[in-house]
């Protein structure tokens, strides 16, 4: 399989990208049998236990998918899993690349349209990410209800793909308020806190100063990640429904006395992970 694979992640030409999602689409098509997914949920650090819970499943390793990330942060391995999730057919993405990684926004949009190619209709975002007001607590969720990008970068900058969707992309409902709506609805059923609130992204790799936690809450954040934003504007991008939740791994820097590690955002996400797939498999059955 991996014969046929493009060169994978940076560097990747626009021209060779559209190639990798036909060629990556073809091959899960073929592998997903009957499966007729209309969402695809892209797991988040810590969150990769839900890939677990996916039942009937064929696992792909984004090795044999064209175009697909090659990782290399602990935490993540790189997987497409299709299957059912209380009894609702899902494609999860077992891991993504992050901007922190690399610059190139290939791997993450050959990932998200080949989702697209194959009928996906929403795509479900997860991160863990520091929370920046006094009511919520580590290892608690938060429906995301909008996002600031303060990662200085776009993944649609450069040339537009026109293959896959327009130059300028409207944002004003980035984060679907229905879906959102309908998270709430299961949280509420199953008894799980869920916060709402915007996500604002930083480049990382660092944690943020506490003074860029002062500003970020002044900005209207309610909590900070390295993440899903680009997964956002790329789905948004070709169409497809958003709607997500972090997992408040952490106070933001300063205000607790929490020493942030990637050790400690996997320690936490874990205690909320059970939360966290109940959620998601009593979401896509209402979705
Ligand atoms: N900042 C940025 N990214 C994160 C954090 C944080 O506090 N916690 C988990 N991911």
């Amino acid at each position: 399989m991996t014969a046929q694979a493009q060169p994978n992640a940076s560097g990747s030409a626009a021209s060779s990208h559209a190639q990798n999602v036909a060629a990556a689409a073809k091959i899960v098509t073929q592998k997903m049998g009957a499966l007729r997914p209309k969402i695809a949920i892209i797991l988040g650090s810590g969150l990769g236990g839900l890939a677990d819970k996916v039942s009937d499943a064929v696992k792909i390793s984004y090795k044999d998918l064209p175009g697909f990330p090659v990782l290399t942060v602990v935490g993540h391995s790189g997987e497409l899993i299709a299957g059912k999730l209380g009894g609702v057919d899902v494609i999860a993405f077992k891991g993504r690349k992050h901007f922190y990684e690399t610059d190139d926004p290939y791997p993450l949009k050959t990932m998200i349209r080949t989702a697209k190619a194959v009928g996906v209709e929403t795509l479900f975002v997860s991160n863990a990410a520091g929370a920046l007001r006094p009511d919520m607590k580590v290892s608690e969720l938060m429906a995301i209800s909008d996002h600031i990008n303060y990662m200085g970068l776009s993944p649609l900058s450069g040339a537009n793909d026109d293959d896959f969707g327009p130059r300028f992309v409207p944002m004003t409902d980035a984060w679907d308020m229905h879906l959102r709506a309908q998270l709430i609805v299961a949280a509420e059923k199953l008894g799980i806190p869920l916060h709402e609130g915007v996500y604002m992204a930083f480049r990382g790799p660092t944690f943020e100063t506490p003074a860029e936690i002062r500003m970020a809450i002044k900005m209207g954040a309610d909590a900070v990640g390295m993440s899903s934003v680009p997964d956002c504007i790329i789905a948004r991008h070709c169409g497809l429904k958003v709607v997500g939740c972090s997992m408040l791994t952490n106070m933001g820097a300063g205000l607790s006395d929490e020493k942030l590690s990637h050790a400690h955002t996997l320690e936490m996400a874990a205690k909320g992970a059970t939360n966290f797939e109940r959620l998601v498999t009593e979401f896509v059955k209402l979705a």
